[in-house]
């Protein structure tokens, strides 16, 4: 199912090989407890691969944003616990990232066993894709396995950087992602409707062109929709607007209609008088569009509907991005509503990963849906259909 031209770690001989695995276990922790452990879970396939065939494992990752420090509020240590549940023997996490310890515990790693070296962030080098750092941790193995598709889009050391030193090949979640991401807009089963929320038109812009040449129908919601109702002079109250992507969102809304693309923007909206989960509310119609005074944080009722009956009929839909603020009760119901219909459309469904995962899994809606990407950012990318760097440095079939 390799829809990319890239080698894999079946093309490859692993037994008692040591092997550098980039993952992506950039996992949400509360009080150093992992509170989704999906992107672990994820990495299992290609980790038990590798172990069943006799690799030594050397599993790399970042976690969080820790700026070039060992600052131990982002160290692994949960991960590798987590992982040890899974696999079933201790993997050992190194005190480092490229030191002694690293060192010490790779050159005495067993075939079939894995461990885990600390937070690749804790080197400023990392995200600078320094060469030496990244040479020096080739240095640790003989061969190295991207499977951090969640991380794809990043030019790093860990990610793009080691494949100058390393034989280079993916693993079975960056396959996964891409066929099913590629599949789903190379030959999307039609309608094919795409679902864009989220706080801001300009991150969402790429996402859009790239869209637009391949849909039948776009949605928008969450609080971009503002700038688009702005732009075409409906009163928005204080809701959120990007002023200077307002000319944009008009040419987008021009550019759809000239495609023949349906470009659905919310019919009313749940306004509050402040950004407060507690505020006072109020339901307003386009036609009257918001007050002074009120923002609009989902959209509304008869949004809900209008969405929910243009999602029914979807062969494919992808998604990405709340329709309003999905953490609130008072504001999730756009959200949960579009989640609802998608679920029971019956349509090749792909959410991408952030927000709009989050608040699918939330909803209890994930295990309706065909592919959760385990990437946020990454997905986007690849949506707007850019090359994504971790994936472009590796070996070509
Ligand atoms: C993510 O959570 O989207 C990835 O792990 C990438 O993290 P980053 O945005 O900190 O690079």
């Amino acid at each position: 199912m390799n829809a990319l031209n890239k080698k894999s770690i079946e093309d490859i001989e692993v037994k008692g090989r040591r092997v550098l695995v980039r993952c992506d276990f950039n996992v949400p922790l509360k009080d150093g407890v992992i509170t989704d452990d999906k992107r672990i879970r994820e990495s299992l396939p290609t980790i038990k691969y590798l172990l069943d065939n006799g690799a030594k494992v050397i599993l790399c990752s970042h976690l969080g944003r820790p700026k070039g420090t060992f600052n131990m509020t982002y160290s692994l240590a949960p991960v590798a616990a987590r992982l040890s549940e899974m696999l079933g023997f201790e993997v050992k996490l190194a005190a480092d990232v490229v030191g002694e310890s690293a060192k010490a515990l790779a050159a005495e790693l067993e075939e079939g066993k894995a461990m885990l070296i600390e937070n690749v962030r804790f080197h400023a080098e990392e995200e600078k894709n320094d060469a030496a750092f990244a040479k020096e941790m080739a240095s640790l193995a003989e061969i190295y396995v991207n499977d951090a598709f969640g991380t794809a889009h990043r030019a790093h050391a860990s990610t793009a950087g080691v494949a100058d030193y390393l034989p280079a090949v993916c693993g079975y979640l960056i396959q996964k992602e891409i066929a099913i991401m590629g599949g789903a807009l190379s030959n999307p089963k039609r309608p094919f409707v795409s679902i864009l929320g989220g706080a801001k038109v300009s991150d969402k812009i790429g996402v859009i062109k790239n869209l637009m040449e391949k849909v039948d129908t776009l949605i928008i919601g969450g609080a971009m929709a503002y700038t688009f109702k702005a732009a075409a002079g409906e009163p928005i109250g204080t809701s959120l607007c990007e002023k200077d992507k307002m000319d944009l969102a008009a040419s987008l809304v021009k550019e759809a209609e000239e495609k023949g693309v349906k470009f659905l923007l919310p019919l009313d909206s749940r306004c509050g008088d402040k950004y407060d989960p507690d505020c006072n509310t109020i339901v307003c119609n386009v036609e009257d569009g918001i007050p002074d005074g009120y923002m609009g944080l989902d959209v509304g009722p008869r949004t809900e509907e209008y969405f929910a009956n243009a999602i029914k009929d979807a062969g494919t839909v992808v998604w990405n991005g709340p329709m309003g603020v999905s953490e609130w009760k008072n504001f999730e119901g756009g959200t949960v509503a579009v989640a609802k219909a998608v679920a029971e459309s019956g349509a090749i469904s792909i959410i991408g990963g952030g927000d709009s995962a989050a608040a699918v899994e939330k909803l209890g809606f994930a295990d309706k849906m065909t592919h959760i990407s385990t990437g946020g950012g990454a997905s986007l990318e690849f949506l707007e259909g850019k090359e994504l760097p971790g994936i472009a440095v590796l070996n070509d079939k």
